[in-house]
């Protein structure tokens, strides 16, 4: 194996598939955007969904990038060796091209003559096969083929070897994974028979099936391959290590953080200072990516990683009254400063909010520990179960803590009625967290298709209203309205709202075409498209226009879809104009009266 360090196996995996005819693409934001049903980017194929469903990509059919991605769902887990928040997939596409036999022959070379994984360590798992796709005898034959044994290919059901989709409905299909024995001894079996033993760390998806919103598998119109490699996991496969956090990326930034704690040697001081590395190493670039701590949506997520990593520290003894998290940041930012310049660029903001959440954090825990002491002093020798979810859900105070603090005034905290509270609140945002999903993954519904071309609109008008400084600044469309944030540092007067509304419904009636051509950025810049030029697309992008030549009302680069004519949209309503953060207001649109069934925007030329 050769022992390559994190970012030599970046360059490795995009040179390799490129030298195999694929672009390289640059990865998306962590925040998705016009995806209403998840929070945040949690694998490559989610920014190319619209493409997996049939949109023409831009750099063409065949694909490679790195993802940043977060996945939330585990945690609770984050503290042992190998769970992560944030991690970063390498992944290589085929948008209807090439199919299985292709996609498993590069996976073995990259493995096999690159990484120089020995075949003997190797072994994979196909779909066993169920009611709604056959077993996947096809890839089970091209591993055989390429010197994988049958003794090392399993075969298992749809909760291990399907993918997808990312949200309750979108691309899915069989998947094809790739493990390395990591157990004692000589390699046994396959990951059906010895799972502990053998460590995923690739997955090839055959997307050819939508899963529609009633659970159906429908076949798409083309058959794609996603695929996604863990780079964590192959560095520390490759470097020879254990765990995740041991690997030359992660491994400094631990012990920065091991190099600040009093706390003496021990399992739980391990545990601490992983979260810590990891909450901070996702913290980092979840503010780069324009998010800010709050109590809704993405900003919520942040401010529990930051205040998970804050209670950490205090547990390793270390102060965190303001520069705690930022000094960690920084040396998140010194290890990826080389792939992700941006980090480097944003570090004086990264630091700066850091810095205010955990000062606002000091506050609230001294707040928390006020109210803890009333409750105590009403209740005696108890804290009853609502009071330690009010100090768990207000004051962000976890059990353990409100239990530590308990045990050091020697009294008993209600972990039982602590559960029931905590249980029905699960409920309530259970229940949010539906509705949030009900549009399904990248909803290309006719309503945000609509809505969509309204935002170019929209876009275009305010620049024509209020002047060359408004660019966008985000942008997110559910299925009932679009919102969209843009530079402009007042508060608009009633009469440019107005104005506003006029010329996109001026443009509405005129039901001017829509139609994209593709160009280079450079030429995209020269014929005057706004839009989001860097780290986003390749080399070449869609530059989609609205109208026809001496009358065009938008020219703006995006991947679409849109609406082949303005008409379809039907009338464009502001609801609202208020400040988003400083220097940016957001506007909330709607969009009604158009007719149900809308046709697409077509390339020209
Ligand atoms: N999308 C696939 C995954 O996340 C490759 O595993």
């Amino acid at each position: 194996m050769r022992p390559l360090t994190t970012d030599q196996i970046r360059a490795a995996y995009l040179d390799f598939f490129h030298a195999k005819g694929h672009a390289i693409i640059d990865g998306a934001s962590l925040v998705p955007e016009n995806d209403p049903t998840v929070l945040f980017t949690t694998a490559g194929m989610h920014p190319l969904v619209p493409y997996l469903l049939g949109e023409s990509h831009p750099a063409g059919r065949r694909l490679t990038d790195v993802q940043r991605c977060i996945r939330t769902q585990d945690i609770d887990k984050v503290g042992d060796a190998s769970h992560l928040t944030f991690f970063e997939m390498l992944g290589n596409w085929s948008l209807g091209e090439y199919f299985k036999e292709e996609a498993i022959h590069m996976s073995f070379d990259f493995l096999t003559k690159i990484l120089e994984i020995p075949v003997e360590r190797l072994a994979v798992t196909c779909f066993e096969g169920d009611a709604d796709a056959p077993k996947d005898e096809e890839s089970a034959k091209i591993w055989k083929k390429l010197g994988i044994p049958e003794e090392r290919i399993g075969f298992l059901s749809k909760k291990n070897n399907w993918w997808g989709p990312a949200g309750l409905t979108g691309p899915c299909g069989p998947d094809s994974e790739m493990f390395i024995w990591v157990g004692d001894g000589s390699p046994q079996g396959n990951p059906a028979t010895h799972e502990a033993e053998w460590l995923e760390i690739w997955n090839d998806v055959f997307l050819q099936y939508n899963k529609t919103a009633e659970g159906t598998f429908e076949l798409l119109k083309q058959k794609n391959v996603d695929t996604g490699m863990g780079l964590e996991r192959t560095a520390a496969v490759l470097q020879g290590v254990k765990s995740a956090y041991d690997t030359d990326c992660l491994k400094p930034i631990l012990e920065k953080v091991l190099s600040l704690s009093t706390a003496p040697d021990s399992p739980e001081k391990m545990r601490h200072a992983r979260i810590i590395t990891d909450h901070v190493r996702a913290a980092t670039n979840i503010i780069a990516d324009g998010v800010k701590p709050s109590n809704v949506d993405q900003g919520y997520v942040l401010r529990r990683l930051i205040r998970r990593a804050i209670r950490s520290a205090r547990s390793l003894g270390i102060e965190a009254n303001g520069t705690f998290t930022s000094s960690i940041a920084s040396e998140v930012i010194t290890r990826y400063a080389q792939p992700y310049p941006q980090l480097k660029m944003l570090e004086q903001d990264i630091r700066e909010a850091l810095s205010r959440e955990e000062q606002q954090f000091a506050k609230t825990l001294q707040d928390g520990i006020k109210h803890f002491d009333r409750a105590l002093s009403e209740a005696k020798n108890l804290i009853d179960g609502s009071t330690a979810f009010h100090l768990y859900d207000t004051f962000g105070f976890p059990l353990e803590l409100t239990r530590e603090m308990a045990k050091e005034r020697g009294v008993h905290v209600d972990e039982v009625g602590f559960a029931k509270a905590f249980e029905e609140h699960q409920a309530l945002s259970r229940a949010g967290a539906e509705k949030k999903f009900k549009g399904g993954l990248q909803d290309s519904s006719a309503e945000t298709t609509k809505l969509h071309t309204a935002t170019h609109l929209l876009n275009a008008a305010l620049r024509r209203v209020l002047g060359d400084h408004v660019f966008q600044k985000g942008s997110n469309i559910t299925g009932e309205r679009l919102r969209f944030d843009f530079s402009h540092d007042q508060k608009m007067t009633e009469a440019q709202i107005k104005e506003v509304e006029h010329l996109v419904n001026e443009a509405i009636d005129k039901d001017l075409p829509v139609r994209y051509h593709i160009a280079s950025v450079e030429d995209a810049k020269k014929e005057g498209a706004i839009g989001v030029f860097e780290a986003k697309y390749g080399a070449e992008v869609k530059v989609y226009v609205i109208g026809d030549e001496g009358n065009v009302s938008s020219r703006e680069i995006c991947g679409g879809p849109h609406v082949a004519r303005t008409g379809m949209i039907g009338r464009l309503t502001i609801q609202k104009e208020e400040s988003s953060s400083s220097g940016v207001r957001r506007i909330k649109a709607v969009v009604s009266g158009g007719p149900k069934e809308i046709q697409i925007a077509e390339q020209i030329s």
